[in-house]
């Protein structure tokens, strides 16, 4: 079973100039059966140990393939999460699940306040602060998401919208072994547009200005991931943009040969 905390350990190498050791992460979303576990096995298969020393490699399954996804990583550098989880530890929430119970399961992850999450499920910057929260005292490494509709981004509103989630969504005390911050613009999700360089440099390097303002030195060690149409083609430019400490793939991650091309960004 993975060690608890998804966080970078100290002293691994493969750290970006920033100091940051990257994090390329799949969100398979609600996609996989038990076959889905080939894969995993793929993945595993095709990280060459070179890499796997230098970036950390996560897969984010359905709930229902954790268990046996975590099996099949079993031994490898891949580690598991989950892709939502609920705020409190147990009790009289019918459907939901704690991050306690995802931790059991051997997830060492989870993705809160992911952008389908906040449009189809209603999920606002409180309710998220208060995730985070629970993914922290179970010991999980909480990837928080921010990102801009594009009706915000087109009134100019991107950073103000993406600076706000950050700062009411991140719990107090945050450090890089319980917290991802994962910029996703929403209207890059899953329609092959994606930001220019120039403009995921603006944002992150906000983000990254804000995040020292609220949780002071450790800031310099969370890291800041990029998601929305991260493909193989495109990974080494989007990948290779001032602090952009990584990706969140999602339609990419499901072919074990597209996320290993996007892995190979940072070969
Ligand atoms: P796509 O990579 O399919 O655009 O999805 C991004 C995403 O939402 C990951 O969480």
């Amino acid at each position: 079973m993975p060690a608890r905390g998804g966080g970078p350990a100290a002293g691994q190498d493969g750290m970006t100039s920033a100091g940051r050791r990257p994090l390329v992460a799949g969100n398979w979303k609600m996609n996989g059966t038990r076959a889905s576990t080939a894969v995993i096995e793929a993945v595993r298969g095709g990280l060459t140990p070179d890499l796997a020393s230098r970036i950390d490699v996560l897969i984010c399954p359905p709930s229902t393939l954790i268990s046996t996804c975590v099996q099949a990583a079993e031994g490898s550098p891949i580690a598991i999460g989950g892709q939502n989880l609920h705020a409190k530890p147990s009790g009289a929430f019918t459907g939901s699940i704690s991050a306690e119970m995802l931790a059991d399961l051997g997830a060492t992850y989870v993705i809160v306040g992911h952008s389908e999450r906040r449009a189809y499920h209603h999920e606002t910057d409180d309710g998220v602060h208060a995730k985070a929260l629970g993914a922290r005292r179970a010991g999980l490494c909480g990837i928080i998401c921010v990102g801009e509709t594009k009706e915000e981004g087109d009134q100019g509103r991107a950073l103000d919208i993406v600076r706000a989630q950050l700062a009411i969504g991140i719990p107090k005390g945050a450090t890089a072994r319980d917290t991802v911050i994962a910029y996703e613009p929403v209207w890059a999700i899953g329609t092959g547009l994606t930001p220019t360089p120039a403009d995921i440099a603006e944002v992150h390097a906000s983000l990254r200005e804000m995040l020292d303002k609220l949780v002071g030195e450790e800031a310099g060690r969370i890291r800041i991931i990029y998601g929305g149409s991260v493909k193989a083609g495109n990974a080494r430019q989007l990948l290779g943009v001032e602090n952009v400490d990584g990706a969140l793939v999602g339609g990419a991650s499901l072919v074990a040969e597209d996320f290993l091309g996007i892995c190979a960004a940072y070969a």
